[in-house]
């Protein structure tokens, strides 16, 4: 049976809200903080719930559409950049997924995706081309980010001269720790290391001229891949505002932090609130949740011109 743990009144419209996945009859792969993963063998199949998570905690709340959006999203750029970057995945069509997932489909239709079942790196492949969020802070402790030397001088949000490959580890538990190229050749060598930056560095230029040709910036982002053979092979989610800074161009101006259509606005919810950081969050208020839903849902319809349908 699935678990629809409730639905809301959300502006006089019922909304599912799915907080975990249970398909007993599934092997559970694992519960990743916002996707839960079941084991196909070869493939995995990937479900977006409607969870978040924000300083390594997942929030006691759920924001309505969150899955429908990651998992739409991801979908609509893998599609958009399949020729040039090889992808994981198989299929979103819920009337192909094999049993006893085909059983489910009204839950998992648009917040899953089947995909091919690899190992991903133990490395998050960031890309940054605006200085912001935890590169800023690195900024102005030391003038560098992930070992990179930075121009002085710079102020928040500016756009970096060329945007800069900073990788962090992969944390099981806890907190990603930034990392420099170096260390990835040290773990992967050169060769794998230097595919890794290409394909990362030229698929943010990439996404950052299409959404600028939406009025949007994309600040940096982060990817997850694996290899086939010396071939990258991109995982998870890509250029989502779980992964990604998004920014509006109208009102953009160095100096400050900016509007962002993103996960950003929870964290920055949650700093101005009284939570100290050291415990699990509390829920969130609902008009917090509200926007967090509808900035979601507003990024998906910016960029793809097309409603996320939930
Ligand atoms: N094609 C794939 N093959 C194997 N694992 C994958 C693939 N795509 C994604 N994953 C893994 O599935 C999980 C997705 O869950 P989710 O995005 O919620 O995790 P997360 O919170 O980002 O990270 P964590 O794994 O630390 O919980 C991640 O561990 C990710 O590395
Ligand atoms: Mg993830």
């Amino acid at each position: 049976m699935a678990d629809v743990d409730r639905k809301v009144v959300f502006d006089y419209l019922f909304l599912m809200l799915v907080s975990k996945i249970e398909i007993p009859e599934a092997k559970l792969f694992r519960r990743g903080k916002v996707r839960d993963v079941f084991d196909l063998g070869e493939n995995l199949l990937l479900v977006s719930t409607d969870r978040l998570s924000a300083f390594d905690y997942v929030l006691p709340s759920l924001i309505p559409c969150k899955g429908t959006v990651l998992n739409s999203l991801a979908l609509f750029w893998f599609n958009r950049f399949s020729r040039e970057f090889p992808n994981h995945v198989v299929t979103g069509d819920v009337d192909l997924y094999p049993a006893p997932f085909r059983d489910h489909k009204d839950l998992l239709r648009g917040r899953s995706v089947l995909v091919r079942k690899l190992k991903p790196l133990p490395f998050e492949i960031i890309v940054r081309g605006y200085i912001s969020g935890s590169g800023w802070n690195s900024y102005r402790e030391n003038g560098t980010i992930s070992g990179i030397s930075v121009p002085p001088g710079m102020t928040e949000s500016e756009a970096f001269p060329q945007p800069l490959f900073t990788p962090t580890t992969k944390a099981d538990e806890g907190h990603d720790e930034p990392t420099t190229y170096e260390a990835l050749v040290e773990a992967i060598g050169a060769k794998r290391a230097s595919r890794i930056r290409e394909t990362a560095l030229e698929l943010y230029r990439q996404a950052r001229v299409y959404a600028e040709g939406k009025g949007i910036i994309l600040a940096d982002t982060k990817f997850e891949m694996a290899f086939d053979g010396d071939e990258p092979i991109l995982v998870d989610e890509i250029f989502t505002p779980d992964s990604s800074r998004f920014w509006k161009r109208d009102g953009y101006k160095a100096g400050r932090g900016q509007e962002s259509l993103d996960k950003q606005y929870v964290r920055n919810y949650l700093l101005s609130s009284s939570w100290d950081r050291k415990s699990p969050p509390p829920p969130l208020p609902d008009s917090v949740v509200k926007e967090t839903s509808r900035i979601y849902q507003s990024i998906f319809q910016t960029l793809t011109g097309s409603d996320p349908g939930c």
